[in-house]
């Protein structure tokens, strides 16, 4: 559901034995009010950039959608509605009321950039299905969020891996209505560079895709979901609360940035978190130069794994995986 840690995978290419520590050590001065100089030792994904677009990789203007592209946006939020009501977190469901995401069709950019922008500095921009990597993080880094400019067609309606309008402004903008989860957002494309230059992009990736995209919350009611990517389906955001296959444990950053994970299926374990605030600590207030000297290019645990060090809610049956996920048509219990 998210180009952007898959992507990462291709930048796996090994670093000269010895990084740049001259350029290391000028990342935290690093001026992100333009496209900083990525250095030529650092590989990126060869993506082509399409004709007409700078170097930022925004299209010119918002895809122009058709009446039956605006109904397929209207009945893919009713059935989520269906399912996200007690299952979301209080800051995804706050943030869809406060920025009217149910408004009909799909949301004008810039009308739905001056929302956010009034609320967290944070707006909206639409760029081609697959980006670079150090492009997306220095959007986030600008506090900008880059969203898919087209929407899926009622052939994928239940499924599609390329994140497209819906999965991207219904999935991840409620969100980003929350000042400390804008901050988080906003320190991740920072750290992202760092990664970038450690070539540890995997395990900023594995960061991203247990928080971001499958993250879950313990709230006063109960566990919830925040990740985009539950959200933004309505089958993950049952099964990742109320199925007994799946693990649940307490997000313990240096584990989960060691923790491969599975990006065309529902997810073998979920990463809950006490509070934002406490994933901006846990994150952002760290060591990461450290963190990253001490990771090997490679994960260590496999995603459906419980180690010694878990805090474990539930420990998951592991059903639905082996029986043979979705590829097999196993139920998601
Ligand atoms: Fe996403």
């Amino acid at each position: 559901m998210r180009r952007r840690p898959h992507a990462g995978k291709m930048a796996n290419r090994a670093l000269p034995s010895r990084f740049d520590k001259v350029t290391i050590a000028t990342m935290s001065e690093t001026d992100f009010a333009r496209l900083p100089d990525l250095g030529s030792h650092v590989f990126t994904a060869p993506l082509k950039r399409p004709a007409g677009l700078g170097e930022d990789w925004i299209e010119p203007a918002q895809h122009s959608y058709t009446a039956d592209e605006h109904a397929i946006w209207d009945e893919l939020f009713a059935r989520q509605m269906e399912v996200l009501p007690d299952r979301a977190a209080s800051a995804f469901l706050n943030g869809l009321d406060r920025l009217d995401l149910g408004r009909g069709g799909v949301p004008d950019f810039a009308r739905l950039s001056e929302e956010l922008g009034a609320l967290t500095g944070w707006s909206v921009v639409p760029v081609p299905m697959l980006i670079p990597d150090h492009v997306f993080f220095w959007h986030l880094a600008n506090r900008r969020f880059p969203a898919g400019n087209f929407i899926r067609t009622r052939e994928t309606f239940d499924y599609i891996q390329e994140p497209d309008v819906f999965h991207d402004v219904f999935g991840h903008v409620p969100m980003l209505a929350d000042p400390t989860y804008a901050d988080y957002m906003q320190e991740y494309g920072r750290a992202g560079w760092k990664a970038m230059r450690y070539n540890r992009l995997k395990a900023l990736g594995a960061l991203y895709w247990y928080t971001v995209e499958f993250g879950l919350i313990q709230e006063a009611d109960g566990l919830r979901a925040y990740g985009a990517g539950i959200l933004s389906g309505p089958t993950e955001a049952v099964f990742c609360l109320e199925a007994e296959s799946p693990n649940r444990i307490m997000l313990n950053v240096d584990r989960v940035m060691r923790t491969d994970y599975v990006i065309d299926d529902l997810q073998p374990t979920y990463f809950v978190i006490e509070s934002f605030a406490e994933l901006f600590h846990d994150t952002v207030d760290r060591d990461f130069d450290r963190l990253y000297r001490s990771l090997s290019p490679g994960f260590t645990y496999a995603n459906t794994a419980v180690i010694d060090v878990d805090d474990v809610l539930h420990r998951g049956s592991l059903e639905y995986f082996l029986r043979g996920g979705r590829g097999s048509g196993a139920a998601p219990v």
